[in-house]
């Protein structure tokens, strides 16, 4: 049963991002698909992130985030940011501030910078709106990324519970 509700939620279509944090000179960033447009006016994206993820911390104090959004080529990306930060996975890639401070990803197809606007708990994740302040497409010809695309890189397959 587990499996065929894995399999019934892989149905939902998400796209595959690099949220990056920063609160002063400390930076992170990782992968996440749980990420959408709530709202044109004002621009919102809301993010479900895990509140055990070592850039928890960073996005609460700093109460700004980067969306970056990865390519159909930048799987790598996708697998080296899904990774714990036990080391500072934004050393090996170029990167930069922009209007928030939070990192952008040079190489990123495009990329938002939001700030906090608010947040509630939701189950085993907290859902965190951000009010888009910038943003730009960085690679016109490019494709995005799809969830569907990145396999089992998550490891969700065994995160799904037995019965509804
Ligand atoms: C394809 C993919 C999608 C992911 N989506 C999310 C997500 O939407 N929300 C989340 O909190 N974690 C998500 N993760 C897990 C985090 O990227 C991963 O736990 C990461 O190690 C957290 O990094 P941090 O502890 O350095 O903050 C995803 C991982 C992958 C590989």
């Amino acid at each position: 049963m587990c499996e065929e509700i894995a399999r019934l939620f892989r149905q939902l279509t998400h796209g595959v991002y690099v949220i990056g944090v920063a609160h002063g000179e400390v930076c992170n960033a990782f992968t996440a698909a749980w990420m959408m447009q709530v709202s044109f006016n004002p621009l919102l994206l809301a993010l479900s992130i895990n509140t055990q993820h070592s850039s928890y911390g960073l996005l609460t104090c700093s109460r700004v985030f980067s969306v970056n959004v990865l390519s159909q080529d930048q799987l790598d990306l996708a697998a080296h940011f899904g990774r714990p930060a036990a080391e500072n996975k934004l050393a090996t890639v170029q990167w930069c501030r922009k209007l928030t401070g939070a990192p952008v990803l040079t190489g990123a197809l495009a990329y938002f910078d939001c700030e906090l606007s608010h947040s509630c708990p939701a189950g085993d994740h907290e859902l965190v709106i951000g009010r888009v302040v910038d943003g730009a497409v960085l690679n016109a010809d490019a494709l995005p990324l799809n969830y569907r695309d990145t396999g089992d890189l998550d490891g969700s397959s065994r995160l799904y519970p037995d019965a509804f």
